[in-house]
């Protein structure tokens, strides 16, 4: 068994997802229902009015997908990861998967943030639910300010889940850090072409999508 398999953690995990999966589309909620396609598309993609996207989405866990997670958890036991830096928390289910991880691996720090402060809440419950609490930092705040600083010497393993038209900026901030051979998944990057076009470029990073929306990406030494 792994932590990730066993209880607590396998039943919260199944809870969480089934709960996420009742909850209505985003696109129902009265923020978004006045919205077109394209004014969404726009707020997706922007750099300045991401805050305000996402204190509309405030009451909803926008998970990673199951499959998702269990491969997050995969590539940090895969690679030993130790320490682990997550944008975008939400409501934790990401954050249980590797933090699931690190414990299996012997132990680690996982660094992860998030701008609205009851998602941190409801994240931090559910992660203490795990048991797994005590490996994880977090951090409140724009990610653009939390991971400017204090970032541990090297990092293996980096989820990018939160705002996307920031996922470039958030590498930027974290790049001097990766080990060779760190791993970088970021989802939904359909919406991000100009992060999907630089790890694609061969500009460091071997890179190639994966499963649904995911994008995978290796820092070269
Ligand atoms: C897709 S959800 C994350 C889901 C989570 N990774 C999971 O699988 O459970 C994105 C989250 O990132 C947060 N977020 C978006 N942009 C952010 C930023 N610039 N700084 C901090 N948090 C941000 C949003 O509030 C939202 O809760």
């Amino acid at each position: 068994m792994t932590t990730l398999t066993a209880a607590p953690v396998a039943p919260l995990l199944d809870r969480l997802f089934a709960a996420a999966a009742a909850e209505a589309s985003p696109r129902t909620s009265p923020a978004f229902a006045a919205l077109s396609a394209e004014e969404g598309d726009r707020l997706l993609r922007s750099k300045q009015d991401y805050r305000a996207l996402y204190a509309a989405l405030a009451d909803f866990a926008l998970p990673v997908s199951p499959a998702t997670g269990r491969l997050l958890y995969m590539l940090a036991r895969a690679t030993h990861a130790r320490t682990i830096v997550e944008f975008g928390t939400s409501f934790g289910l990401s954050t249980i998967h590797l933090a699931a991880a690190l414990r299996d691996n012997g132990g680690g720090q996982l660094i992860t943030t998030e701008f609205e402060r009851p998602k941190i809440e409801r994240a931090r419950a559910n992660l203490a639910e795990a048991r797994l609490v005590d490996l994880v930092a977090f951090r409140e705040g724009d990610a653009l300010a939390t991971l400017a600083a204090d970032l541990p010497a090297t990092i293996d393993l980096v989820l990018l889940d939160g705002a996307k038209a920031l996922y470039g900026d958030v590498l930027d901030l974290l790049e001097p850090r990766l080990r060779a051979g760190a791993v970088i998944v970021a989802d939904n990057v359909d919406h991000c072409p100009d992060y999907q076009a630089r790890v694609r470029s061969g500009g460091g990073y071997l890179s190639l999508p994966f499963g649904d929306d995911v994008e995978l990406s290796v820092r070269l030494g």
